[in-house]
């Protein structure tokens, strides 16, 4: 099925899930009392509530005035009090510089170095309006549309759809390398050689995307598998584009999460000095889960100095990130300290985050094990269970009747039946023959309690229709 027939198909169903909202709203019956919305990679659209920090400082430097009474308390004012003498005019509705605001740019700076245990530098580093952005920028470098042959970046599959649809818009060719979903998603050097095999004679591929944690996969490499795409990357001289916006949601106790800045520095020189490497977070992702205010941003190392004012100039096409996005960065890279005013709440609300987030993936994984052809690789990190759907012939010929891809078919049912909206596995690619959902786990204890429940009772009712 073409990917223009599959993209219709997506907007169709967001349509219709907007419809049912509607009309649920309107005191149209249904056997649910609402759409249950999972299929982003959005805490607060998935139901999780903004941190009081995030939301006091933001609130105080959008309304100044806000300072002046004992409406919060004295950290919030100083650091609101504070952001505003970084903006010009002090007032966060004024330009700031194309990289963004200089204080800003250095608690990042300072957040990476404590993360790693190894320095950066500021002037490595780019605000951008969600990592997105940054990651779009660096591929306009990467792939020329005139560029003959096609440039090729190497891309996961299953994998964040959104940078391999960038890749093609920008006349780039993808590579596909399958994540080895038998042995939990993991990240195989032999199948990137593979991959980089297939494209010989199709196009010259330049770099490799890597999602660590994974999206949509939940898998966490180890530190063996990035030391063998960093040996991958150098050997075959390509640009390494590592997407890290998942870095603060671990939930298996056996992995933890290390950026490729770290391990590409401990394998030390040559590699460490030479291999280029883009990597990539976001205020969107982790406890904050403000991807409405778009912050992201991107760290570059080892960076041609050639190539340098090219990609200043790049990044000057956007005049700025918005005001409140770098705000919400800054307070990602800086959060309470213990003794501050703030603290207290702010570990309260955080740790009532990790505790649902880590009961969610528990049942989650507890309930997907008892349904029948369903099986589901653990969920060490990021956002989304992916289970797959060993779904029966009767319903594959089904789906194909209606022109549907069979998990895209499945995921229409359930919006229509149960009212639990989720993203189908074909837009993130997937094996032949094979058929998954991404949903997020992101979302309230309630929330998924419900999710599981109606996922439950629609799934067994779907296996009976179409066994
Ligand atoms: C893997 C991955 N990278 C990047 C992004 C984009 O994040 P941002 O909001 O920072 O642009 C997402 C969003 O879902 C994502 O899943």
């Amino acid at each position: 099925m073409s990917s223009h027939v599959r993209t219709n198909h997506l907007a169709a169903l967001m349509e219709r899930a907007a419809c049912i909202k509607e009309m649920l709203q309107q005191g149209v019956k249904k056997p649910y009392k609402d759409v249950i919305d999972v299929s982003w990679g959005d805490p607060h659209r998935a139901g999780m509530k903004p941190l009081t920090f995030v939301r006091q400082v933001l609130a105080a430097c959008l309304y100044p005035q806000l300072l002046d009474g004992d409406n919060f308390p004295v950290d919030v004012k100083r650091r609101a009090q504070k952001l505003l003498r970084w903006c010009d005019g002090g007032s966060v509705g004024s330009y700031t510089n194309a990289a963004g605001i200089p204080e800003i740019v250095e608690s990042v700076a300072e957040f990476i170095s404590q993360r790693d245990g190894v320095p950066a530098d500021p002037e490595n580093i780019w605000i951008q309006p969600g990592s997105q952005t940054s990651l779009g920028s660096i591929l306009t470098l990467l792939v020329s549309s005139e560029a003959s042959p096609k440039r090729g970046v190497l891309v996961p599959v299953p994998g964040h759809s959104t940078t391999s649809l960038s890749v093609t818009a920008l006349g780039g060719a993808l590579v596909p390398y399958f994540l080895d979903e038998e042995h939990g998603w993991e990240l195989r050097a032999d199948e990137l050689r593979r991959a980089l095999a297939s494209a010989r004679g199709a196009c010259r591929p330049v770099a490799l995307y890597v999602i660590n944690p994974g999206n949509p996969t939940g898998h966490i490499q180890s530190r063996k598998s990035m030391e063998e795409v960093i040996r991958f990357v150098a050997e075959n001289k390509l640009f390494l584009l590592a997407d890290e916006v998942y870095q603060g949601s671990v939930y298996d106790s056996n992995s933890e999460f290390v950026s490729y800045k770290k391990v590409l520095h401990e394998l030390g020189p040559p590699l460490a000095h030479t291999l280029e490497l883009a990597s990539f977070h976001s205020a969107s992702k982790g406890f904050l889960g403000e991807c409405g205010l778009r912050g992201g941003y991107v760290e570059l190392l080892n960076m041609d100095p050639d190539i340098m004012p090219y990609v200043q100039q790049l990044f000057n096409l956007v005049t700025c990130t918005p005001v409140t996005g770098q705000i919400a960065l800054e307070l990602m890279a800086k959060p309470p300290q213990p003794g501050d005013p703030s603290y207290p709440l702010y570990k309260q609300e955080t740790e009532h985050m990790k505790c649902t987030l880590l009961d969610n993936v528990k049942r989650v994984q507890q309930v997907l094990k008892r349904l029948p052809a369903v099986s589901c690789q653990p969920v060490q990190g990021g956002a989304f269970a992916f289970p797959r759907l060993h779904l029966p012939l009767k319903a594959i010929h089904k789906a194909k009747e209606a022109g549907m891809q069979p998990d895209m078919f499945y995921r229409a049912r359930l919006l229509e039946e149960a009212g639990v909206f989720v993203s189908p596995g074909c837009e993130y690619g997937q094996k032949e023959g094979t058929y998954h959902i991404r949903f997020c786990i992101m979302t309230t204890a309630d929330t998924m309690e419900e999710l599981l429940r109606r996922l439950s009772a629609f799934h067994l009712q779907f296996m009976k229709d179409f066994s």
